[in-house]
């Protein structure tokens, strides 16, 4: 096995985003059917969705901490359901007969955004990590997004081969909101010039929706990984983005090349 990809699973992707900690399971299995038919290392990055962000934003956890504000049973309610949600992830992965070993941010990450601390861990075979409640000596903790995750992971690791983003419910980045979307506003290929009427579901998401994909992957493009965002749904799309092969989406560049 040469070389690795780094896959985000989306929180919108992998869980029911408006129902309180309801993970999709169907769609959970069919991307690790996907992984056992790939033959690279895989970090998999998951996201939170509705095991995070409404929580999340009830208890105004992204802000850090706020005094006059009891967060810490919010700080501890998103870490365990958090962990929840990664052990439904890693169970279906170890199902499929992966070998798979996670690591919970938490435990190893402070601060947040691109810049966080904490040594990146890695397993041969699958590395799953997610976004997550953490320390941060400034705010007290925040929420570290897997889209950061991504961005270190994908251009730290050697021989990264690619990164690739699989969201839920929508081909890549629209021209134009999701409902009003019709084919033709699939954007192939976005650099940061490029504006979109990026949706972001502020009332439920706390981290940066599509705009932070966008955002990330062009930093990661920038230092020459290939970088896709695909519509997760479509299992054989993941696999074909994962291999390299071309796939309905859009490939992210940086603007510079
Ligand atoms: C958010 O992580 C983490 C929490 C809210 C605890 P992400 O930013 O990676 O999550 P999704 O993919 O948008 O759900």
């Amino acid at each position: 096995m040469s070389g690795t990809v780094i896959l985000k699973w989306g929180g919108g992707l992998i869980t029911r985003k408006s129902n309180l900690c309801e993970a999709n399971y169907g769609v959970i299995d069919s991307l690790s059917e996907i992984c056992r038919r790939f033959d690279k290392n895989l970090v998999i990055i998951h996201g939170a969705g509705s095991f995070g962000h409404l929580k999340a934003k009830k208890y105004r956890l992204a802000e850090g901490n706020i005094p006059g504000i009891d967060q810490n049973t919010g700080v501890k309610e998103v870490r365990n359901d958090m962990l929840e949600l990664n052990s439904i992830v890693v169970k279906s992965l170890q199902n499929h007969g992966l070998s798979v070993m996670t690591y919970p941010p938490h435990k190893w990450a402070t601060g947040t955004g691109p810049n966080f601390s904490g040594e990146l861990p890695v397993h041969e075979g699958i590395t799953v990590v997610y976004g997550d409640v953490v320390d941060d000596s400034e705010k007290g903790f925040g929420i570290l997004s897997g889209d950061d995750l991504m961005f270190r992971y994908a251009t730290e690791l050697p021989n990264v081969k690619r990164a690739v983003f699989a969201i839920g419910g929508v081909d890549g980045i629209l021209r134009v909101p999701p409902e009003h979307a019709k084919p033709e506003d699939l954007i192939e290929v976005w650099s940061p010039q490029m504006e979109f009427e990026g949706e972001h579901a502020s009332d439920i998401d706390v981290t940066g929706g599509i705009g932070l994909k966008a955002a990330r992957g062009a930093m990661i493009a920038e230092k020459g990984v290939d970088v896709l965002i695909i519509n997760g749904e479509i299992p054989e799309r993941v696999l074909s983005a994962i291999n390299g092969q071309s796939v309905k989406g859009t490939r992210i560049v940086s603007g510079n090349s």
